[in-house]
């Protein structure tokens, strides 16, 4: 569904009925008002492309109207239509890089008149107009690198030679938004208005009037000159160091120097070969099927109930993970009151809470106002009868049943009966967890990440009971709290920790039989892991995994074997980070290899008898990620998992796997599902029947 509005001021009428475009009003002379207006996000799809060159094209053959101002709704336009990039969507003509050219070219001045977002496209939009004029409360940004490519509809060229390399690349290589002011400040855009449409109105007049055209973006030289060679040299190793694998950074760099050194025809040209390239790259493909994954998870397929309004929720622990849980809420405006035992343990929260803020606020990661605003909106409280009114408890305490159906007995007897309870566990069973509670439709996994007001994930987790509000409330969260929900089955470990468990146990297996561990964390970070599996179990605490692993191997199947690697160190007296010593030895947060580590492996190994393997890199990292794989495909095959997409936002948005890779279920289609299959039947030979091949791994080949 498009419309592309034109206004018409006091101009003739034009016959414009075979476009779908309208003359609304009449009032204002000489100025043709396009507006875009294409829910949801006014993406620049074939017909809208189509609609607005001949929307201009009507403009500027009416003899009475002098300048056009081009104009969005509540949004200006969320750039390029991502739903054509899938390859199996004609695209209509004219092409995103040829309505800019026109644009740029028109006769009659155009004046950009920004209201809510103008995003990728629709900031390349703008940057070919005379004059660009927002809103204060206007955003800008080109995130396309997000999407593995560059802004290639002449946002390379133009933007750089408005607001200089440095500030083009940071825009362009982080995909970040700006807002108004600072894209007024970049010299992005001309001015800021509250009364938009009548300002932009009035300069494109003014324009009209004097025949004083702006130099066009394109034309621009004054911030392009005097960069060298060694100054691109070294954005580009910078660019290349940050980004982990992905290739459109160094891309937009040297595109960059291309709009700083070549004629602007031939930079455009440049632009678009290196666009055309990183479009053929596979990245670009996995970064899009991610972007439409994360949006399809946070519908639940026959789920039709309206979430719940809540305004008050309480946390109950305040140690990392409840002090996080706290600032995520009290950063999207939720009032949050956070309890604790006693009075000194709310208290260390919360100093913890205002030590985080006064961090963020010297990174500049939010200003001083809102952090004082978010700060206000937590209250301490002791003990759970105090909570008072709250219409959502997420519970964070430590990890044992006993104690967490002990907390839901009491908490449903202290809150209100609407009153959702949600526990933040990461393993445990909610049914077990829910049968304390007169209110089982109530209860439901909520399963934060740490740090939990910067990690982007939420794992929903639904119990046998649990009522459909209550999952459409709890879905609806993440939204609010800026993050991605996915809903998970009730089992052990969830969608995420339950494959964790085969990659972080195949990556213990190895160093049983012999491979370094700082190789194998080695590979993986090479793959772009943000930490290999094994530093991974040091942060953690190894602590943790002995005694969760104690626990699991109780319900083992017979023949499982465990990798006792973790316990082999922690026996030795290494908790992992915390103490110090674990896998590696650390200074700070500094990891370094131990040569005592080596001894304790090897006497391990030895006294075991485990045969050594010689194993390649690409065989180490098969290794870690084809059983994950394996895992994800048992969860869709029961019920864990609701969509492969969905294991693929989990593991992205939880656990770092590279987002250019997809995911590891998009990652095991690429490489081969038979490869999958292959490792499982081997695996399984070797470690119990838990890692055998998932049973569906032959219709999964077949579905696509
Ligand atoms: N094209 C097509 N559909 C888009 C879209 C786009 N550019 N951006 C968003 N949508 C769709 C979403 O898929 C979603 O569809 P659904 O309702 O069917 O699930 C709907 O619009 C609403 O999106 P969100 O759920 O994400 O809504 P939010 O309000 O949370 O966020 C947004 C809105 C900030 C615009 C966010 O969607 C976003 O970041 N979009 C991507 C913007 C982007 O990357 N633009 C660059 C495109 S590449 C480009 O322009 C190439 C050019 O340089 C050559």
């Amino acid at each position: 569904m498009y419309r592309t509005r034109v206004f018409i001021f006091s101009a003739p009428i034009l016959s414009l009925r075979e476009i779908r475009v309208s003359i609304i009003e009449r009032t204002v002379s000489g100025i043709a008002i396009l507006q875009i207006d294409s829910p949801p996000v006014n993406a620049f799809g074939g017909a809208v492309r189509a609609a607005l060159a001949r929307g201009l094209a009507a403009a500027c053959a009416a003899p009475d109207i002098n300048a056009i101002v081009l104009c969005g709704t509540t949004l200006f336009s969320a750039g390029a239509d991502i739903t054509e990039f899938s390859g199996d969507k004609v695209r209509l003509k004219p092409m995103l890089w040829d309505l800019f050219t026109l644009l740029e070219a028109s006769p009659k001045p155009v004046v950009a008149a920004v209201d809510g977002l103008a995003l990728g496209g629709g900031t390349e939009c703008i940057l070919a107009t005379d004059y660009r004029i927002a809103t204060p409360s206007a955003r800008f940004g080109l995130p396309e690198v997000k999407l593995g490519i560059l802004p290639g509809a002449g946002g390379t060229q133009r933007l750089p030679r408005l607001i200089g390399p440095q500030a083009a690349i940071d825009l362009m290589t982080r995909g970040h938004t700006i807002d108004a002011q600072q894209a007024l400040a970049l010299g992005m855009i001309d001015a800021i208005a509250e009364d938009l449409l009548s300002e932009a109105i009035a300069r494109a007049k003014a324009i009209a009037a004097t025949g004083n055209r702006p130099t066009a973006a394109l034309r621009r030289t004054d911030k392009v000159s005097g960069f060298d060679r060694a100054y691109f040299a070294e954005q580009r190793s910078k660019a290349v160091a940050k980004a982990r694998g992905l290739a459109a950074p160094a891309a937009i760099v040297d595109c960059v120097e291309a709009a700083c050194t070549l004629p602007p025809r031939e930079g455009l040209r440049f632009e678009r070969s290196l666009l055309d390239a990183l479009r053929a790259n596979p990245q670009h493909m996995a970064l899009t099927t991610l972007f439409q994954a994360e949006r399809a998870a946070a519908k639940v397929p026959h789920l039709v109930a309206t979430p719940a309004p809540v305004s008050r929720v309480a946390v109950i622990g305040a140690g990392t993970m409840g002090v996080g849980i706290a600032m995520a809420f009290a950063n999207a405006g939720v009032d949050v009151v956070l309890s604790e035992v006693d009075t000194a343990a709310v208290q260390r929260g919360l100093s913890t809470i205002g030590q985080n803020y006064e961090n963020a606020v010297s990174r500049k990661a939010i200003d001083r106002d809102a952090a004082d605003a978010a700060r206000a909106r937590i209250e301490p409280a002791v003990g759970l009868e105090a909570l008072g009114p709250v219409d959502l408890v997420v519970e964070a305490i430590p990890e044992e049943m006993a104690l967490k159906q002990q907390l839901f007995a009491t908490l449903d007897r202290v809150t209100p009966q609407h009153t959702i309870l949600g526990t933040n566990t990461s393993s445990l069973d909610i049914d077990e967890i829910a049968k304390t509670t007169s209110r089982p439709g109530k209860v439901v996994g909520v399963h934060f990440f740490a740090p939990a007001n910067v990690m982007k994930l939420l794992e929903n987790v639904r119990g046998s009971l649990t009522d459909d509000t209550t999952i459409a409330t709890v879905m609806a969260l993440g939204k609010r709290l800026g993050k991605v929900s996915v809903l998970a089955g009730n089992c052990d470990g969830f969608i995420g920790n339950r494959m964790l468990h085969y990659y972080s146990c195949s990556a213990e297996f190895m160093v049983e039989h012999g491979i370094a561990p700082t190789r194998i964390d080695a590979v993986a970070e090479a793959f772009g892991m943000p930490m290999g599996p094994l530093a991974l179990r040091d942060l953690v605490g190894l602590d943790v995994t002995v005694l969760v692993r104690k626990q699991r191997m109780a319900r083992q199947p017979l023949g499982t074997r465990t990798p006792l690697v973790v316990e082999a160190l922690h026996a030795a007296g290494r908790l992992g980070m915390k103490s110090g010593k674990g896998f590696y030895r650390y200074e700070g947060r500094r990891r370094l290899p131990d040569p005592d580590v080596t001894t304790i492996l090897e006497e391990h190994v030895r006294r075991n008898g485990f045969a050594r393997l010689a194993l390649t890199d690409q065989q180490i990292l098969d290794r870690l990620l084809l059983p994950l794989v394996n895992e994800g495909a048992k969860e869709l095959a029961d019920g864990t998992a609701i969509r492969e997409g969905d294991i693929d936002v989990v593991w992205s948005s939880g656990y770092g796997f590279p987002r250019h890779e997809g995911g590891p279920m998009y990652w095991g289609r690429r490489v081969g599902l038979e490869r999958v299959k292959a490792m499982a039947d081997e695996l399984g030979q070797c470690f119990g029947a838990n890692w055998m091949p998932a049973s569906n791994l032959d219709g999964l080949l077949k579905s696509h």
